[in-house]
């Protein structure tokens, strides 16, 4: 379904006299329908770089972003919020406030991309219906995000990625701004919602036991770069990278209480 092959990005160098910055280079892989691929790597190390590239909000500077075969990588991020595609891939943000707009009810963001993305003019029952799926208490809808707690935004946040009913979620950091009790909930809820809906994850976290629950196939990347990839289980128990040996035994091990596949 998404396959991604060569992808480089240099972003300009920001003020004067500043190096271009090199944060993405010759980044590959593939992403098949119901698939959870992590990427997971340290600060800077180019994943939402990655995540945005995939979801169109930035110009690749090399490389290709084949979806279903078409070559999305070629579509401008400005003709791409038109395009149908757009209703495919959802990014939710890695800030909260990236994703929620503070003048804007609960209802108002989940109704924004049901009327702008799907051309709904009647949207209660939807609205109502993605509130419901997510777990959101419908009485919570009128309100602001100021007064709402983090994991009920997150919860508008994710109702929101689904109003267009998309075949690949990227998440930066889902849960990552986010309680540890809160987090479990959210990390619970997008798995069933995977396996409820079929959809497709780009999982971007900083976080191997995000890794551990939610994904099948884990990408690690450094500088940039893709160090190492392959099946969850097999990665995390035995990495053959040095650095995704360093990365890992850098984790304290946690009792995971594993999810089933859904
Ligand atoms: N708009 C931009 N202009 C210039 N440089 C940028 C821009 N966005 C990101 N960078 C740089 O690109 C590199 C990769 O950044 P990116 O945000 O993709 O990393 P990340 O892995 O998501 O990090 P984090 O875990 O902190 O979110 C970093 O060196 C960052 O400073
Ligand atoms: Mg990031």
């Amino acid at each position: 379904m998404l396959s991604v092959a060569g992808l480089k990005k240099i972003y300009p160098g920001r003020g004067w006299k500043a190096a271009p910055v090199v944060a993405l280079d010759d980044v590959s892989f593939t992403l098949g329908p119901g698939e959870s691929l992590g990427i997971l790597g340290e600060s800077g190390s180019g994943k939402s770089t990655l995540g945005r590239l995939v979801s169109r909000l930035i110009e690749p500077t090399a490389g290709r972003i084949l979806f279903d075969g078409e070559d999305i990588g070629a579509i401008s991020p400005q003709s791409f919020v038109h395009a149908t595609r757009r209703r495919e891939i959802q990014h939710i943000f890695q800030d909260a406030a990236e994703n929620l707009t503070p003048h804007m009810t609960a209802y108002a963001a989940i109704a924004d991309p049901l009327r702008r993305l799907m051309g709904l003019s009647d949207v209660e029952t939807r609205v109502h219906e993605l509130a419901d799926s997510v777990a959101l208490s419908r009485d919570l809808l009128h309100r602001y995000p100021h007064q709402l707690s983090g994991g009920q935004k997150a919860r508008v946040g994710i109702a929101r990625g689904l109003a267009s009913q998309p075949r690949l979620l990227v998440l930066d950091e889902p849960t990552a701004a986010l309680d540890v009790s809160v987090q479990a909930a959210i990390l619970k809820l997008l798995h069933r919602l995977r396996g409820e809906f079929g959809m497709s994850y780009l999982v971007i976290t900083h976080d191997v036991g995000v890794v551990r629950l939610m994904c099948e196939r884990v990408l690690i990347m450094r500088h940039g770069r893709v160090v190492e990839t392959g099946e969850t289980a097999h990665v995390l128990a035995n990495p053959q990278s040095d650095y995704g040996r360093t990365l890992l035994a850098s984790v304290p091990k946690l009792p995971a209480g594993k999810l089933s596949r859904p």
